[in-house]
């Protein structure tokens, strides 16, 4: 097929038709994405799990003084391990909704255990001093990644059982301690890195834990640092230096470690943190230097629609971070012909669309979503970005271009009835040819980007703006988007979609403050009281801007891309 392609386009190159260039698509393999759906493979990894831990614990019963006999300790290990596979299947369907994050969390669970069985190991055999023994464990290895990675629940997810796991490979007496432990250190961690945006953060976090750790320990009697090395003259504090140093510092180390390797996660199971996407918002990339210099408009709208959607995403506990790293990316596509988008026209230069037929017109504003995901894959965009520079104008209508149209073909037509012209010569309009070619927003992030975009767009057709003006735009904005299904796919609520609105008005009010006209008290009162007697006048900020905007669709050339 793909030669097959390739002749074709050779020969339309040759005929002056086509450039002969192939635009870069986002597509996964067929067999990757089966793999990752698959039941068959998610059941598989379910009983691998169940099945390895269920070996490990009776690996481990005989040298670890398990009470039980090893039949019976596998017996526990089955049933926390199955427990785990239940709750994980039911609770956190969304989060581990492809394999790889099956494998990730149960990998990474067995993992911690593993770990925690090495150590327990080492002081078996006299490697580390027996009092330190606990304080040595990495507690907040699974739960900590976890967290970081796919959020608070599963990091909980992971301390929990990380816990009811690991107790059963000390010894009888030892397993409340150790388990009391490890679960206040792995919920602190996680607690601790509820919000991370920098790498020290992650250390931090590694450091609550350990001191979480130590004083748990501290409590339970677990370190007495009086006899801790058998020697009397030792100094108190030295003693207790020492086993501080060990509690925050195995903390440090896990901190340390995970920070190291969060990269190669992020990498192998396409997973972006917020360190990543903070580390993303850099202005300084090729991509949106480029913008600055050849579109410096489309850079300016991608700047307010980020803060917009930013502020709005935080309101709703959407990822802010996400939101302001998509929003500077969405229009990347208008860098190869950005002369064509109206923020990007100088004051008196030439509309290049007067020389276009409005279907022509329409092509261009609209192949702007596909070029964009051909820059983005490109460069190595990540794909969530990709993804919002698909979706950010769904499968809406390029309004201006389609209206233009018809009124051509309006015209057209009653030059015929006129007998001036031929009827065979009559335009087709066909609604599709308008239609951006979507898929509509898929996540709440992407949904609140593409209404900040269409309200950056239709705010800067705002006259003289008050504060009721903006929040009747951005009210007829959302209303418009709803009834067109453009946020069918996207889970806002309404609810979210309330507190998204109040966002937008609160940062616009704050961006336009220099350009905003403040009504007199007695004026505002009564525009409200006219308003909630008719809401049809609830539009009258659109009313006032003529027709450049209309229903949430911004109608100057190019600006409604
Ligand atoms: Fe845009
Ligand atoms: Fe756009």
């Amino acid at each position: 097929m793909a030669i097959l392609d390739a002749i074709k386009r050779w020969r339309l190159a040759r005929r002056g038709l086509s450039s002969g260039k192939k635009r870069r698509v986002h597509v996964e393999s067929a067999a990757v994405q089966s793999l990752e759906l698959s039941r068959w493979v998610r059941y598989s990894l379910y009983a691998m799990f169940v099945v390895a831990t269920a070996v490990l614990v009776m690996r481990a019963s005989p040298t670890s003084a398990f009470e039980l006999e090893p039949v019976k300790g596998a017996v526990c290990g089955l049933l926390f391990a199955l427990t785990a596979v239940a709750l994980l299947h039911s609770s956190h369907d969304a989060a581990c909704r492809r394999n790889s994050r099956v494998v990730l969390v149960l990998g990474a669970l067995l993992g911690h255990v593993v770990v925690m069985w090495a150590v327990m190991g080492l002081s078996r055999h006299q490697m580390i001093p027996e009092a330190l023994r606990f304080l040595l464990v990495p507690f907040a290895l699974a739960p900590m990644l976890l967290g970081v990675l796919l959020g608070r629940p599963m990091g909980t997810f992971a301390a929990v059982f990380a816990s009811l796991i690991g107790g059963l490979l000390v010894p009888a007496g030892d397993r409340l301690i150790y388990t009391v432990l490890s679960f206040v250190c792995g919920v602190t961690a996680v607690l601790a890195t509820r919000q991370v945006r920098k790498r020290v953060e992650l250390l931090r976090a590694g450091i609550f834990s350990g001191v979480a750790g130590l004083l748990v320990a501290l409590v339970l009697g677990r370190v007495d640092w009086l006899e801790l090395f058998g020697s009397e003259a030792m100094d108190r504090w030295q003693t207790f230096g020492l086993v501080g140093l060990a509690a925050v510092g195995t903390g440090l180390v896990t901190a340390l470690g995970i920070s190291g390797l969060l990269p190669v996660f992020e990498g192998m199971f396409r997973v972006t943190t917020g360190i990543s996407w903070l580390e993303l918002s850099d202005l300084n990339h090729k991509l949106l230097r480029r913008m600055q210099l050849e579109a410096p408009g489309t850079f300016h709208h991608s700047l307010v629609v980020a803060s917009l959607a930013e502020a709005a995403a935080e309101s709703i506990g959407a990822n802010a971070q996400l939101c302001r790293v998509c929003s500077y990316f969405h229009d990347v596509g208008k860098l190869k012909k950005p002369e064509y988008f109206i923020e990007n026209l100088h004051e008196g230069s030439e509309n290049p669309h007067d020389a276009l037929t409005p279907t022509m017109s329409a092509l261009v504003i609209i192949a702007h979503v596909k070029d964009g995901v051909d820059l983005a894959v490109k460069h190595k965009l990540n794909p969530r970005i990709i993804d919002t520079i698909q979706e950010h104008h769904g499968d809406s209508l390029v309004y201006y271009f389609y209206r233009k149209a018809q009124e051509q073909k309006r015209a057209e037509q009653e030059k015929c009835d006129k007998g001036l012209g031929n009827r065979e010569d009559l335009p087709h309009v066909d609604e599709k040819n308008f239609r951006y070619p979507g898929p509509k927003p898929r996540t709440v992030e992407s949904g609140i980007i593409a209404l900040a975009d269409s309200v950056e767009s239709a705010s800067r057709t705002l006259r003289k703006p008050t504060p009721a003006k903006i929040r009747a735009l951005i009210e007829d904005i959302v209303q418009s988007r709803i009834a067109d299904g453009q946020l069918d796919e996207c889970a806002l609520t309404m609810r979210e979609l309330a507190k998204v609105k109040e966002s937008f008005a609160g940062t616009l009010r704050s961006m336009l403050h220099s350009r905003i006209d403040y009504p007199k008290d007695d004026e505002a009162k009564a525009s409200g009281a006219a308003r909630r007697a008719d809401p049809a006048k609830s539009t009258l900020g659109l009313a006032e801007r003529g027709d450049a905007t209309r229903g949430g669709r911004t109608m100057k050339p190019g600006e409604a891309a």
